[in-house]
């Protein structure tokens, strides 16, 4: 049994503070029944509805995937492209997961997969700053006066990225190329390839090597994993989380 308004918070509906209010403005009923005061403790088989809305109380499921190129980070698409969640479908995992943040189409690597929407809220919130690891391929030679432009943070259309850590791992003068890591803690629409483009070295390939710890060492494209107890708990707490929300309808693999 778990409180109500962690369950609505769970659900990604609200965060945890408006689902009190949601039920505290009687906007929240149980089993057909309108709920007003906090506390209440409901399980997995009660339904739950806000606004008129039911609400998904499902066990909660965390998988860590190694996001292939060609496939679209999102649980569905308009135009039939393969999207990140088909990996999941076809092995079997019947649960509403959908990614936590974006990969472009063209990136590759690591990807979180969820149906906690707290959890997913949590992690992708600027505020808690996670750090991402970027492996980057980009046109032409990169020198200590582009990598300190992307350690200071650089202006791009609406915003200036924050400080990153970069290191240049390698030049290809034949090719006319640079392999770069860049580890950032933002996670705006096409950051990454906007910040290189910024200082004139185009992205060609871009992969995600780790989101905060977690990496997909053993897994080939398109292969994913059940996270372990204690890596989302560590991820909760690096979201500056209680550790123990993590127990929270945990399904094991
Ligand atoms: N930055 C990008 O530009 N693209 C990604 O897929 C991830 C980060």
């Amino acid at each position: 049994m778990e409180r109500l308004q962690k369950v609505i918070a769970s659900s990604g509906v609200a965060s945890r503070r408006k689902s009190e209010e949601l039920i505290q403005e009687g906007r929240v009923s149980v089993n057909g029944q309108v709920v007003t005061e906090l506390g209440v403790k409901v399980s997995n088989k009660d339904e739950i509805v806000v606004d008129g809305l039911r609400i998904e109380n499902e066990q909660k499921v965390y998988f860590v995937i190694n996001k292939p190129s060609g496939c679209i980070s999102a649980v569905s698409d308009d135009l039939g492209r393969r999207v990140v969640l088909d990996y999941l479908r076809e092995k079997g995992i019947r649960e509403r997961v959908f990614p936590v943040g974006r990969l472009d189409y063209d990136t590759t690597g690591v990807l979180i997969l969820t149906n906690d929407g707290e959890f997913s809220n949590l992690l992708t919130h600027p505020k808690n700053e996670v750090d991402k690891v970027y492996l980057v391929r980009c046109e032409g030679i990169v020198n200590s006066s582009d990598l300190m432009k992307l350690k200071k943070g650089v202006r791009l259309e609406e915003y200036t990225s924050a400080p990153a850590k970069v290191a240049l791992l390698g030049v290809d003068k034949v090719n006319s190329s640079s392999q770069v890591r860049i580890i950032i803690h933002e996670g705006k629409y096409h950051q990454v390839k906007l910040m290189f483009e910024a200082i004139g070295h185009p992205v060609k390939k871009l992969r995600r090597e780790q989101y905060a710890f977690l990496n997909v060492v053993g897994l080939k494209p398109g292969e994913f994993r059940p996270l372990k107890i204690h890596e989302i708990k560590q991820l909760y707490v690096l979201a500056k989380h209680k550790k123990d929300d993590a127990n929270y309808h945990y399904r094991r693999f």
